[in-house]
C-alpha cells in the first residue's frame, strides 16, 4: 500500500476560543494538504485540541463551568471555525476522547515496562498558563522565560521519562538527518539545547486531576505534554488500529510535516523524538516551525486586547482573501505583522487589481465579441505552452515541498502580472474592431492562463477558483479536472465552451474599510 502523505498542526488549547495564530498555522497545513491531493496523492491530514491539565480547569472555573462542558463549548468554537475557513482535516482528534485515552495510557505503560520511566521526587518551578516545568536557572527574574508570568514551587511524587538516555541519540538523528528540523536557521538552538545535557522529565501530576489516569497508579495523571505529543500517533490508530480512515497505522504513520509555532517547537523535536525512539517507532520526516504573528506591530494578547479574531477579518474580506493574506504575506518560517494596511493592500493590488479584473475584463470581451463562446486556437499558444506549465508546476511543487508558500503564490502573481502585460500589449478591444481573429486568439490565450490559475490556487482559494472556473464556462469537478492539467500540463476548452460572466471575485475595498 502506498504511504500516505500525514501532516499535522498543534493541538490547541481549549481555554479560549481560537484567533488568528491558530487559523494561520491550521490554512498553511490545510493548503498543503490540498495541493498534495491535487498532485494525486492520499493524504491524511490531522488537527484536534489540547483539553487536559490545569490551565483548562482553571478557564473553566474561570467561567463558572465544569471542565467538561467548558472544552465541548470550545471545541465546537474550533469545529466551526475550521468549517467556515473551509479546513479539509481528515480527521479531529480530541486528547479528551476515549479512543485517544487508551492510546496514552498503553504507550506510558509500555515505556514504563521497558524501564524508560520510572517513580521518583519532583521538584521545580511550574508555570500553570504554560503547563510548563522550568529550572531555577531557566527562569527569567524569577518569572516563567516563556511568559513572564510569575512561577510556583511544585514537590511531589512523579514518574519520569528516562529523556537523559536520548540526548547521544537525539544529535546523532539530528546528524544523520538534516532536513529534520526546519526552517534550517532554527535547528542549531534545537541542538545546542540538546547538548547543553537534557534531563529526566516529570511526566506525572497527582496535583492535577483533570488529565489521563495512570493505569497502574490512579492517584497520578499524565503530564499534560505527554498526554498531547501522543495524538500525532493515537488518531492514526496506534495500538489501537482505530484510526477513522481504516488504513493501517504503519501506511500513515511517521508524519511527513509536523507544523508548529516557533515557541512549542522544542517539545516537538526533543521531547516528541525520544518519546518515538522509546516506543520503537519512526521519527516524523520533519517538524517544522512558523514564525509568529503580532498585530498591528504588538504582540498578541488579551490584556491588549487585541487579539484578531477570524472571523471579523472573514466577515470584512471573505475566507479566502484572508487565507491567501496570511501565506502570501510573510515567508513562512519568518515572524510576520498583521496589519489592516497591509491586509487591505495585497487585497486590492494581487487579487482585486490584477487577478480579479483581468477575468472581468477577458470575460467582458468574449462576450462582446464573441457571443461568450471561448475562441478556438487555430494557432500555437503564445504565452502559455505546455514547458510554460510544466515549468510553473514544477515550481509551486517545489515552493510547496519548501512549505514556502509565499514563493509558491509568487510564481502564480508572477504568470497573472505576465498575462496583463500581454493584454495589454495584444490590446484586444482595439484589435477586434481590425483583426478579429488575432483579438480572439490573444483571448484564448489569456482564458488558459485563467484557468490554469484557477487549479493553481485552488488549495489556497478553493471557493473563489470554483468560482473562477464556473465563470471560465468550465462543468467538471475541478479538484479532478486540476489534477489532470497538473499532470499533464495539457489546457484546453471543450468546442463551444460558453463563458458564464459572474459578480466580481473581489470587490475593490476602500481604505475606510468600506466596499
Ligand atoms: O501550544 N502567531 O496550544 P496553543 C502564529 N496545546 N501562530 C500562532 C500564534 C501567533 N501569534 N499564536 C498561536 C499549544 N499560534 C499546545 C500544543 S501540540 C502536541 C500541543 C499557533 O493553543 C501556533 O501554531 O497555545 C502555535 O504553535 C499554536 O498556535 C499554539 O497553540
Ligand atoms: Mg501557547
Amino acid at each position: 500500500m502506498n504511504k500516505t502523505f500525514y501532516i499535522t498542526t498543534p493541538i490547541y488549547y481549549v481555554n479560549d476560543v481560537p484567533h488568528i495564530g491558530h487559523a494561520y498555522t491550521t490554512i498553511a497545513a490545510d493548503v498543503l494538504a490540498r495541493w498534495k491531493r491535487l498532485r494525486g496523492e492520499n493524504v491524511f491530514y490531522l488537527t484536534g485540541t489540547d483539553e487536559h491539565g490545569s490551565k483548562i480547569v482553571q478557564a473553566a472555573s474561570d467561567r463558572g463551568q465544569t471542565p467538561q462542558a467548558y472544552t465541548d463549548h470550545v471545541v465546537g468554537e474550533f469545529q466551526r471555525l475550521w468549517k467556515r475557513l473551509n479546513i479539509s482535516n481528515d480527521d479531529f482528534i480530541r486528547t479528551t476522547s476515549e479512543r485517544h485515552e487508551k492510546v496514552v495510557q498503553a504507550a506510558f505503560e509500555k515505556m514504563r515496562a521497558s524501564g524508560d520511566i520510572y517513580m521518583g521526587t519532583y521538584e521545580d518551578w511550574y508555570c500553570v498558563p504554560c503547563e510548563t516545568f522550568w529550572s531555577e536557572s531557566e527562569l527569567a527574574e524569577g518569572k516563567c522565560p516563556d511568559c513572564a508570568r510569575p512561577v510556583e514551587k511544585l514537590k511531589e511524587d512523579s514518574y519520569f521519562f528516562r529523556l537523559s538516555k536520548y540526548e547521544r541519540p537525539l544529535l546523532e538523528y539530528y546528524e544523520k538527518n538534516p532536513g529534520f528540523l526546519a526552517p534550517s536557521f532554527r535547528a542549531s538552538e534545537i541542538s545546542n539545547f540538546v547538548k547543553s545535557g537534557l534531563r529526566d522529565l516529570s511526566v506525572s501530576r497527582v496535583k492535577v486531576k483533570w488529565g489521563v489516569p495512570i493505569p497502574s497508579d490512579s492517584r497520578h495523571t499524565i503530564y499534560v505534554w505527554f498526554d498531547a505529543l501522543l495524538n500525532y500517533i493515537s488518531a492514526p490508530g496506534y495500538l489501537s488500529g482505530n484510526g477513522v480512515t481504516g488504513a493501517p497505522f504503519e501506511t500513515i504513520w511517521p508524519a511527513d510535516v509536523h507544523l508548529v509555532g516557533k515557541e512549542i517547537f522544542r517539545f516537538h523535536s526533543v521531547i516528541w523524538p525520544a518519546m518515538l525512539m522509546s516506543l520503537g517507532l519512526p521519527l516524523p520526516k520533519q517538524v517544522f516551525a512558523h514564525g509568529w504573528w503580532t498585530v498591528e506591530g504588538d504582540k498578541m494578547s488579551k490584556s491588549k486586547g487585541n487579539v484578531v479574531n477570524p472571523h471579523r477579518v472573514a466577515d470584512e474580506y471573505g475566507v479566502d482573501p484572508l487565507r491567501y493574506f496570511v501565506l502570501r504575506e510573510v515567508p513562512f518560517g519568518g515572524d510576520g505583522d498583521f496589519s489592516q494596511r497591509a491586509l487591505l493592500g495585497r487585497y486590492n493590488a494581487e487579487l482585486a487589481n490584477a487577478l480579479g479584473n483581468l477575468l472581468n475584463r477577458t470575460l467582458n470581451l468574449v462576450e462582446k465579441n464573441n457571443g461568450s463562446k471561448v475562441p478556438g486556437l487555430a494557432l500555437p499558444p503564445e504565452l502559455l505552452n505546455q514547458d510554460r506549465v510544466r515549468t510553473v508546476v514544477q515550481a509551486v511543487d517545489s515552493a510547496m515541498d519548501r512549505l514556502a508558500f509565499h514563493e509558491a503564490l509568487q510564481n502564480v502573481i508572477d504568470l497573472v502580472n505576465a498575462c496583463n502585460k500581454y493584454m495589454d500589449d495584444q490590446a484586444p478591444w482595439k484589435t477586434a474592431k481590425t483583426d478579429l481573429p488575432a483579438a480572439l486568439r490573444s483571448l484564448h490565450e489569456v482564458l488558459r492562463v485563467l484557468k490554469f490559475v484557477a487549479v493553481l490556487l485552488q488549495p489556497v482559494m478553493p471557493s473563489i477558483a470554483l468560482e473562477m472556473w464556473k465563470q471560465l464556462g468550465e462543468t467538471g469537478d475541478l479538484p479532478r479536472a486540476g489534477a489532470e492539467i497538473l499532470r499533464t500540463g495539457a489546457v484546453s476548452f471543450q468546442d463551444g465552451q460558453t463563458v458564464q460572466k459572474g459578480a466580481p471575485l473581489f470587490p475593490r475595498k476602500d481604505v475606510n474599510g468600506g466596499n
